[in-house]
């Protein structure tokens, strides 16, 4: 019931003496994510589309703990590049249940996704550029391709994640029957697919239905060319396809106090704008964020606090490069003091004061939250950066020369260490590996 799954998990509800515990014995800074979670999330899923393909977008959290849970629950995998392909394959995820999208796909990438086929003819090749449909057909691919179309509508929460309209994106809506017909010829045409970007809220939902009726009339168009008023030549053959994959984008809220996205209302408008879908042709999602964003925190220690004639500056051991969303999209991360600096009053006693939560890298844009109303932090107290599940650890990078963090995942409240922490000899590696290559040459 909706009590055992609550549609989103706030900081304030992650229990604060655990999460001091998972510091204290794995250090900082450290990401949480909680396997739990993740499976409520897609049962969520799946039970707001009941007759829809639920596709995971791998590239919002590819830790193999979450993969296999994703597995296990039923969903798909959406996967962007060769990387994710491979790392889906290890998951356990068999061809019939792979997707992969290739945005401008590097040869690299396309040559190990067509060997893969070779193994695993079931998977799908998401293609929106009549140049990759060339190229796989260098390569002698002639499985199963979905056409992805610009819909020429797009939203998210910011315009860097907008991608419906971006022109990068898709085949242009117009040209798309056209394009899908001429694939059709070369590959198994299975399916069309749109994605109008991420983070969608509820007031972007006329967007959403906008793009998803768009998608529908397409799929009418192909089934029966000519039925329509659309300019199919009378020859043009029907394309018997199995899917209108309308993409992901599903948001979720960050700030504490916003309302979560109604996943049935998002499910009712998209299966009503849909219709009337042709025999045999289901609906696919594939949302990344909504699967894992709330599953995860990312806990780090005060280590400096700075009051200056502006504001309190609160120091801590994670940054943009731990958590690039705030310093990249100015994206909003909720922050909660979780007290335990030794021998400071419990944080429930003090005040709340407004901070600047700064991290240790040298850029002004290395901030996790500013004006934050925290309970007066002090140097050894831990803070829990909320909603961190989705393209946190994703988007870490070792800038700055810093090591990656750690991450551990809670399975039925066991934590085990789904990612160990870098060293520094992590950072070096391939620079020693390379001067090895060197010395080695004949
Ligand atoms: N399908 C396609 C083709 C996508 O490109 C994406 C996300 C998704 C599905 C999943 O979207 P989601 O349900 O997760 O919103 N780094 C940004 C988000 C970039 C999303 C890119 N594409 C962020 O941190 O907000």
């Amino acid at each position: 019931d909706a009590r055992e799954n609550p549609p989103v998990r706030r900081v304030s509800d992650w229990d604060a003496e655990r999460l001091r515990g998972l510091a204290a014995e794995y250090e900082t800074p450290l990401y949480v994510q909680d396997l739990d979670r993740v499976r409520e999330n897609c049962e969520r899923l799946l039970a707001a589309f009941p007759n829809a393909d639920v596709r995971y977008a791998v590239k919002a959290h590819t830790g193999r703990a979450v993969l296999e849970t994703v597995r296990d629950a039923g969903l798909d995998a959406e996967c962007a590049s060769a990387g994710e392909v491979d790392r889906a394959l290890a998951a356990g995820f068999d061809g019939s249940r792979l997707h992969y999208t290739a945005v401008n796909p590097p040869a690299r990438d396309l040559d190990y996704v067509v060997g893969v086929a070779e193994a695993e003819p079931d998977l799908t090749v998401t293609v929106g550029a009549a140049d990759t449909l060339d190229r796989l057909a260098e390569r002698g691919y002639d499985g199963r391709v979905c056409v992805r179309v610009n819909p020429g509508v797009g939203a998210g929460h910011h315009e860097k994640v907008t991608t419906g309209g971006a022109a990068k994106f898709g085949i242009p809506y117009d040209r798309a029957a056209e394009a899908a017909r001429a694939a059709a010829e070369r590959f198994d045409v299975v399916g069309i697919h749109a994605h109008a970007g991420s983070g969608i809220d509820p007031e972007q939902l006329d967007s959403h239905r906008e793009l998803v009726a768009r998608m529908g009339e397409l799929a009418r168009d192909l089934a029966a060319p000519g039925a329509a008023d659309d300019d199919a030549p009378a020859s043009a053959a029907p394309l018997d396809l199995e899917y209108v994959d309308v993409g992901g984008g599903f948001g979720v809220p960050y700030e504490e106090d916003a309302s979560p996205l109604d996943l049935s209302a998002v499910a009712d408008a998209t299966r009503e704008a849909v219709a009337p879908l042709p025999e045999g042709v289901d609906l696919a999602v594939e949302p990344g964020r909504y699967v894992v964003a709330d599953a995860g925190v990312l806990l780090t220690r005060v280590n400096t606090v700075k009051d200056t004639p502006d504001e309190t500056v609160v120091g801590v051991d994670a940054g943009m490069t731990d958590l690039l969303r705030p310093a990249m999209y100015d994206a909003y991360h909720p922050i909660r003091n979780l007290g335990g600096a030794s021998g400071e009053s419990p944080v429930e006693e003090r005040e709340a004061t407004p901070v600047t939560v700064a991290g240790p890298i040298c850029e002004t844009g290395d901030t996790l939250g500013k004006n934050r109303a925290l309970t007066d932090p002090v140097r050894g107290d831990l803070l829990a950066v909320g909603v961190a599940g989705a393209y946190g650890y994703e988007m870490a990078s070792q800038y700055n020369s810093r090591p990656r963090p750690a991450e551990v995942a809670l399975d039925d409240g066991t934590a085990a260490v789904a990612r160990r922490r870098e060293a520094l000899g992590d950072l070096t590696t391939v620079e020693r590996e390379a001067d090895r290559d060197r010395t080695d040459r004949p």
